[in-house]
């Protein structure tokens, strides 16, 4: 839209990889958490979402399990990403998964920086895992390509302000920005039913602004936001742009990659999430497209 008023948003950045490449020890490093610590069998199993301040600079990171739950995402053509990470271990190589999660910022369109990760361990070799990433035309700047190489250990921070750095210089080349002034829009990154809680959501908000009240619809669900938390744990009255956050207040539980939009009443978005013209519209497109909310609300 010309008339929009557009204002510099945090970028989005995803963390891919093969399994145990060190996604999430890379992203507890710059948050300096321990997330990894507290996983089972120490597999994600969930999108982490989260937002680091660098240099007073807001980025927004998603930790994605190599499995499943994104997997459907990207199914459904959910674009979340505005730059992707693949994580390739020094001491290991180019993996299924690593091809994978490069075929797909390829197909997303979004830049790719390389993190050659483990790099403390004696059998590193980031020579090795350049060379092989050549083959899908990632071929490193000093190599006469273009594709952003950076090689660091999360296990013993090293290289993690040059990662930073080459995250903010990409998003200032790209200068992401959105209308916060507007009813919020975003996605679903996962949702589940809480025995408390009920359905909670945890969405990335895109555009717009969220608030407490605003009536919304995620996939074939309606809700009103009744509570929002952000992943410091954080109660907050209202999120804008690029901002991920934990919703309550759904009276069904979403999918992960489900479309989320706020109407200016729970009339109408309990009217679209309808699960007739849903499923409709649904058949109409072939099971394997996403049913954007755009297309049913004219
Ligand atoms: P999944 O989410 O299960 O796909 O794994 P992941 O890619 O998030 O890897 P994770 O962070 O769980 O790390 C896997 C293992 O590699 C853990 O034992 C980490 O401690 C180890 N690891 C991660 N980064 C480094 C590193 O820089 N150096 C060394 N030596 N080990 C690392
Ligand atoms: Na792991
Ligand atoms: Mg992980």
């Amino acid at each position: 839209d010309v008339d929009e008023d557009l204002v510099a948003r945090p970028p989005v950045v995803t963390i891919m990889g093969h399994v145990d490449h060190g996604k999430t020890t890379l992203l507890d490093a710059i948050r300096q958490t321990n997330v990894t610590g507290g996983e089972a069998g120490g597999i994600t199993q969930h999108i982490g979402a989260y937002q680091v301040e660098i240099k007073q600079k807001k980025i927004t990171f998603l930790d994605t399990p190599g499995h499943e739950a994104f997997t459907l995402m990207r199914a459904r053509g959910a674009q979340v990403t505005d730059i992707t990470i693949i994580v390739v271990a020094a001491d290991d190589g180019v993996m299924p998964q690593t091809v994978e999660a490069v075929n797909h910022a390829k197909a997303a369109g979004v830049p790719i920086i390389v993190a050659v990760n483990k790099i403390d361990k004696p059998d590193a070799d980031p020579d090795k895992i350049k060379q092989a990433l050549t083959e899908y035309e990632l071929v490193p700047e000093e190599w006469g390509g273009d594709t952003i190489f950076v090689n660091v250990s999360a296990k013993q921070r090293i290289g993690l302000e040059d990662l930073l750095e080459m995250i903010l210089l990409v998003a200032e080349v790209n200068d992401y920005k959105a209308n916060p002034d507007k009813r919020a829009r975003g996605t679903v990154l996962e949702a589940e039913l809480d025995k408390g809680k009920g359905p909670v959501a945890r969405i990335l908000v895109q555009h717009g602004t969220l608030k407490i009240g605003d009536a919304f619809v995620a996939g074939n669900c309606f809700g009103r936001v009744r509570a929002m938390v952000n992943d410091k744990g954080r109660r907050l009255k209202e999120v804008g742009p690029s901002t991920p956050v934990e919703i309550t207040g759904l009276t069904e539980v979403p999918q992960a990659g489900d479309p989320f939009m706020v109407f200016e009443d729970e009339r109408k978005a309990r009217a679209i999430s309808d699960r007739r013209s849903i499923k409709q519209r649904q058949s109409e497109l072939g099971a394997n497209t996403r049913v954007t909310l755009d297309d049913l609300y004219k």
